[in-house]
C-alpha cells in the first residue's frame, strides 16, 4: 500500500519513513521510561528512530539528552518542557537542546497545578523516593526490576538522576531530602510563549490545548503547531476528550498550523478516527511507554509495529488506499460494519 504525502508545505511529512503508515505517529514525552527499563528513553528514542518517527525527550527524563543526541546523532529529536517559576532553569535547558541541534521544543501548558493521584500515596510511590515499608516491598515483589533496571543504574556511575535538570536541582532520586524541586510556572501567560518563541530558532509546538480559541493564540504566538492534549486525563480528570474537540481546533486553526492529537490512542483504527477528523499526526504516549517496560527498544518497537498494522488494516475494512481519502465519511453506518 502507498501511503501519498498529500500537503508537501508540511514538514513533518518530508522524511520518508521505514514503514509508511508510521509517518503519522510521534513518540511521546513519558517522564517515567528511565525508571522502567535502563535508559529507557534512550530504548524508545531507538524504537522510534528506527520506526523512523520523530522522538520528543521528557524534561524529566533519567536520561540526558546528550547521550541521547550521541546515541542517535541523525534522529529526530524533539525536547519537552514544563516551564519552571526559575525561568533561568528553564532557559538553560533549552539551550542545551538548541546547541544540540534539536529539531522541535514542545512545551506542556497543563498540568502547572499539580493533581491529586491517590494510587501514588497508596503504592507509595514519589519523586524522588521517600522509603517507605510497602514501596520496599513492592520492589522486593519485583526481582527481575531490580535486577534489570536498578542494578544496571547502580553499577554504570549511581542511583539515576534528572538528568537534564540543571546541575543545581540534579540529585539522585532517592536523595529525596537534599533536593529542591524547581515549581512549575502557575502563573505562565501567552507573553511567555512568545518569550520562548523569539528563544527558540527551530519548531515550536504548543501541548495541551483543548480548544479552538487557545489553538489560535497559539498560532497567533507563533505556535508551528499545536498538541491537542489533555495529557491522558493525569492533570484535569474531566477534560474534553480530546477526539472530540479536534474538529473545532482543526477549523479555527484552518490550515495555519500542523494539528496533533494525543490521549486516547489505543489501536492503529483510533489513529484512522484522529486522521478522519483532522489531525495531521497523533501521538502515542502509554502503548509505547507499556512497550520499554516489557522489553527496552525492542517492546517500543513491537507497540509501534502493532499500531501500524492495525492501522493498515483498518485501511482495508474501510476501502481506502492512501491517507488521502480518509475524511469524516469513514464514520459512514457502511464502514463501521452496521
Ligand atoms: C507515566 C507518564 C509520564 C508522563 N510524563 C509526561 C511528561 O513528562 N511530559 C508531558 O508533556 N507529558 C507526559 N505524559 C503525558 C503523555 O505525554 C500523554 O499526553 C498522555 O499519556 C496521553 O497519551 P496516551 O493516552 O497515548 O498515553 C506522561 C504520561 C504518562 C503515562
Amino acid at each position: 500500500m502507498t501511503v501519498v504525502t498529500t500537503t508537501p508545505e508540511t514538514p513533518y511529512r518530508e522524511r520518508k519513513p521505514r514503514h509508511p503508515v508510521t509517518q503519522f505517529i510521534l513518540s511521546q514525552p513519558t517522564g517515567s521510561a528511565g525508571l522502567m527499563w535502563y535508559q529507557g528513553e534512550l530504548e524508545l528514542a531507538k524504537a522510534a528512530a528506527t520506526a523512523g518517527i520523530p522522538f520528543i525527550l521528557a524534561m524529566g527524563a533519567l536520561t540526558s539528552m546528550e547521550t541521547i543526541t550521541k546515541a542517535l546523532p541523525d534522529a529526530r529529536k524533539w525536547f519537552q518542557l514544563y516551564p519552571w517559576e526559575d525561568q533561568d532553569g528553564s532557559y538553560e535547558m533549552i539551550t542545551r537542546a538548541r546547541d544540540l541541534g534539536w529539531e522541535a521544543l514542545v512545551i506542556t501548558i497543563d498540568s502547572g497545578l499539580g493533581r491529586t493521584r491517590e494510587y501514588n500515596e497508596r503504592n507509595g510511590y514519589a519523586f524522588p523516593f521517600k522509603p517507605n515499608v510497602r514501596a520496599a516491598v513492592d520492589m522486593m515483589m519485583h526481582p527481575a526490576w531490580l535486577w534489570r533496571v536498578m542494578r544496571k543504574y547502580v553499577m554504570n556511575g549511581g542511583m539515576p538522576t534528572n538528568a537534564n535538570y540543571p546541575e543545581r536541582y540534579r540529585f539522585s532520586i532517592i536523595d529525596g531530602k537534599k533536593r529542591v524541586a524547581p515549581k512549575r510556572f502557575e502563573a505562565m501567560t501567552w507573553e511567555h510563549i512568545k518569550k520562548f518563541r523569539d528563544f527558540w530558532p527551530r519548531k515550536l509546538i504548543i501541548k495541551s490545548v483543548l480548544s479552538g480559541e487557545d489553538a489560535r493564540i497559539a498560532v497567533d504566538h507563533g505556535a508551528d503547531a499545536i498538541i491537542v492534549s489533555n495529557h491522558g486525563g493525569r492533570a484535569l480528570d474531566s477534560a474534553v476528550a480530546t477526539i472530540d474537540i479536534l474538529p473545532e481546533i482543526v477549523e479555527a486553526v484552518s490550515g495555519r498550523c500542523a494539528v496533533i492529537l494525543d490521549s486516547g490512542i489505543r489501536r492503529g483504527s483510533d489513529i484512522v478516527k484522529a486522521l478522519a477528523r483532522g489531525a495531521d499526526l497523533v501521538l502515542i504516549g502509554r502503548a509505547t511507554l507499556y512497550g520499554t517496560a516489557c522489553a527496552g527498544q525492542a517492546g517500543a518497537a513491537k507497540a509501534i509495529e502493532i499500531l501500524a498494522g492495525e492501522m493498515e488494516r483498518t485501511f482495508g475494512y474501510i476501502s481506502v488506499r492512501r491517507v488521502s481519502e480518509i475524511g469524516p465519511h469513514i464514520f459512514a453506518p457502511r464502514n463501521l460494519g452496521m
